[in-house]
């Protein structure tokens, strides 16, 4: 557990008693509902706005607001901010920031990935970014690039989140997409790389940019490594959930 110092007043004991009772809720929802994945996907969607540059977007919760929840890239979120109501009105004091992002670290633990560190301590924010900040799945590589340095991630960061995909699918009503990447949709492994380097046309999912994964060489070797060890897709991953889920954050 961190050391807390005397200027951490928003992040006291009873503040952190608060989010381990919420991890501890939001386990138990997360299971009953099955809906590890749309909890990530909120998780992603809230931080994945960071621009480094103006310090703007990122995990503040702001996804909750009437006029972000709008943008298109996150139609039928409006589900899983729901079902995080039901933890908050449990633990009033965690702030929306923390809680999608714990809901986020919860999701992938519960559906058997890697531990991710969850440092607690973001702030609210009720000022959305502008439209198109998120990746759109029908382009390239250097789309990819753009969205992701634009964060301040890196390519191995790019590759590694993509394995998020392990869990979950596309809907036709949600983004024109559907069906899943996998297999077992609920079960967080690293078959979405497996799938992608060896699948072929055997009913599942891939986006124009999961594709651009296979045709970069740069990001083909993190997605071969990924499907050959999925020791160092977990240890990746882990690292880079935790950098997506603390950008622009400063642990009080
Ligand atoms: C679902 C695009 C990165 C996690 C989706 C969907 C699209 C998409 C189009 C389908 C949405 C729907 O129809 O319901 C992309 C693109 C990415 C990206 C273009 C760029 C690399 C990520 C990352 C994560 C993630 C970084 C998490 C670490 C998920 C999950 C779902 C999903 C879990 C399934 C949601 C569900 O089952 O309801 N993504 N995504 N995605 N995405 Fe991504």
């Amino acid at each position: 557990m961190r050391v807390l110092t005397a200027a951490s007043r928003s992040v006291d004991e009873e503040y952190l008693k608060e989010v381990e009772r919420a991890r501890r809720h939001l386990r138990a929802l997360i299971s009953n509902n099955r809906c590890a994945p749309i909890m990530l996907r909120l998780a992603w969607h809230d931080a994945g706005t960071y621009d480094a540059k103006t310090r703007t977007g990122g995990p503040n919760g702001s996804i909750r607001t009437e006029q972000e929840i709008k943008h298109a890239a996150n139609t039928g979120l409006q589900i899983a901010i729901q079902l995080c109501e039901e933890i908050k009105a449990k633990n009033p004091r965690i702030t929306y920031a923390d809680l999608y992002q714990l809901a986020g670290v919860v999701a992938v633990e519960v559906t058997g990935g890697p531990s991710i560190n969850f440092v607690p301590g973001r702030k609210d924010s009720l000022n959305s970014p502008e439209e198109g900040r998120l990746p759109d799945a029908k382009r390239g590589s250097s789309h990819l690039r753009d969205i992701f340095y634009r964060m301040g991630l890196s390519d191995k960061d790019i590759v590694a989140l993509s394995g998020g995909h392990t869990l979950g699918k596309a809907h036709a009503d949600r983004s024109g997409f559907d069906g899943a990447w996998t297999k077992e949709p609920l079960k967080f492994d690293n078959s979405y790389f497996v799938e992608l380097l060896y699948g072929d046309s055997n009913g599942l999912l891939k986006l124009p940019t999961d594709k651009s994964l296979l045709e970069d060489t740069q990001f083909r070797r993190y997605v071969e490594l990924y499907a050959h060890d999925e020791e160092k897709f977990f240890e990746d991953y882990a690292e880079s959930h935790k950098k997506l889920s603390e950008l622009g954050f400063s642990p009080p």
